[in-house]
């Protein structure tokens, strides 16, 4: 015989390049875990239905832990020849009971059984995502709390807008990582849907119930089509989409983080343990850690492009080409939570260098809109207080002053609407706390939301 799993039907055994080829226990190893939970789940079905003996599925869960202790202890050589984890698992489960092993596979087949370690795969890595997620949210929210109250300039167009709060800033930040957080919860709901059963693609003769199975795995219900249950991987295509938008948003956040620490930009600190040196600039402080997350954000990209890709010609059911299902989703998985262990360590680390940030707001003249709803209140209508304040920026640069260095004087050229209690909203201090209400940059909302964002973090 050709192969111990399917040699039966050939007459010559397959090329060995081909079965290097087509071999996937190079990387699909990685799944032992899953794919020895999902046999002893089937196998307990099969007693539980009458297809196997209980003394058969006591031989088959004890032999399958067996293995999975072999695995653990490293006394496991992978075969090439044995094509993937599936094969690999059956054969020593076999050598170890004999012929019970060969009953395992009853009633199921390689299409299900991979469609099933994926999402049981996928569900454990949610479920750790997640849980970094929860705890980078829980870091950007002390810091905003830290600094609700510095100031420093914000930026449309990269250029000078108005002065906001740093708390304000790294609240922002979370709002884009808690909707990628209610993504990936979102995704786990149509991960959690057993394949088992399907079969190779249109079920099974034996009396299965899968309600069973998907009970004893966690999965929520049995996938209703046996066709689409084998074949499709939309499920990984949207964890990776998720993982696109999360990185998106953290090299996003990698970028400023980057500017920030430049000696131009001066507004952070990243501690040094989170950077590195350069071999021939004594002088240099890296920030490797915030440039490589956004680096890594292509390759993600990338993986999400390849999956699309992969899928998008398939027939029913099952077909091959989804063996190449398995590499990009595991980089995806390791990448994301490489990045996010790193942020999760590192955001709240950053010490925000608040004299630096404050002088930076106070050039660029970023309280001209307050000086504008200033005389909005005092009756000119918003138009011309724009054309006012605009003349006196131009005033300002040439005279290398800001707004709140004139005298009154000085002000009072451009309208007589001017009065003294115009410093009081020309300061950085009078112009956050201005912005007082929900959403706005005023310390006692940063503080308000920051609380509101601790509740949502506790579990309901
Ligand atoms: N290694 C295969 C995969 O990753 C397992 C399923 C193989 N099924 C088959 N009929 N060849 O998709």
């Amino acid at each position: 015989q050709t192969n111990q799993s399917w040699g039966g039907r050939f007459s010559e055994p397959t090329d060995a390049f081909v079965a290097a080829f087509t071999a996937s226990i190079g990387f699909d190893q990685r799944l032992y875990h899953h794919d020895i939970r999902g046999s002893i789940a089937h196998a307990t079905m099969l007693a539980r239905v009458g297809v196997l003996t209980d003394d058969e599925r006591d031989a088959i869960v004890e032999g399958l832990n067996d293995i999975e202790r072999d695995i653990e202890a490293g006394n496991i050589e992978w075969s090439v020849e044995l094509e993937d984890i599936h094969m690999n698992i059956e054969a020593r489960l076999t050598d170890k009971i004999g012929i019970t092993g060969k009953k395992l596979h009853t009633g199921r087949s390689r299409n299900d059984q991979i469609a099933t370690d994926i999402r049981l795969y996928l569900r454990d890595e949610i479920d750790a995502i997640g849980s970094e997620l929860g705890r980078l949210r829980e870091g950007m929210i002390e810091l905003a709390d830290r600094h609700a109250d510095t100031i420093m300039p914000g930026f449309t167009h990269l250029q000078t807008a108005q002065p906001v709060t740093f708390g304000h800033h790294v609240l922002a930040w979370q709002e884009m990582i808690t909707r990628d957080h209610e993504r990936l919860m979102d995704c786990r709901r149509r991960v959690n849907i057993l394949p088992l059963g399907a079969a190779a693609l249109a079920g099974t003769t034996y009396p299965i119930d899968r309600h069973v199975t998907a009970e004893l795995l966690g999965f929520d219900r049995p996938a209703e089509n046996s066709l689409d249950a084998v074949s499709d991987r939309d499920f990984a295509i949207e964890f990776t989409s998720f993982a696109s938008i999360l990185l998106m948003h953290m090299s996003r956040i990698s970028e400023e983080l980057v500017l920030w620490s430049s000696a131009q930009f001066d507004f952070i600190d990243l501690p040094d343990r989170f950077c590195t040196g350069s071999s021939i600039m004594p002088q240099k402080k890296n920030p490797d850690v915030p440039e490589l997350v956004r680096g890594k954000t292509g390759r993600v990209y990338g993986h999400l492009m390849s999956l699309l890709t992969l899928m998008k010609s398939q027939p029913l059911a099952y077909n091959k080409d989804n063996q190449e299902d398995k590499e990009p989703l595991f980089d995806s998985v390791d990448t994301v939570k490489g990045c996010l262990r790193a942020f999760a360590d590192m955001i709240p680390a950053i010490e925000p260098k608040k004299t630096s940030m404050y002088e930076a707001a106070r050039k660029g003249f970023s309280t001209a809109t307050d000086l504008a709803d200033y005389l909005v209140r005092a009756g000119v209508a918003f138009r011309d207080a724009h054309e006012i304040v605009g003349t006196s920026v131009a005033y300002g640069i040439k005279q290398g002053k800001d707004l709140s260095d004139m005298t009154l004087e000085e002000l009072r050229q451009f309208s007589s609407d001017i009065h003294e209690d115009v410093f009081d909203v020309l300061t950085l201090e009078g112009s956050v706390a201005a912005r007082n209400h929900i959403g706005g940059t005023a310390p006692h909302q940063v503080r308000a939301s920051a609380q509101r964002a601790r509740d949502a973090l506790k579990p309901a």
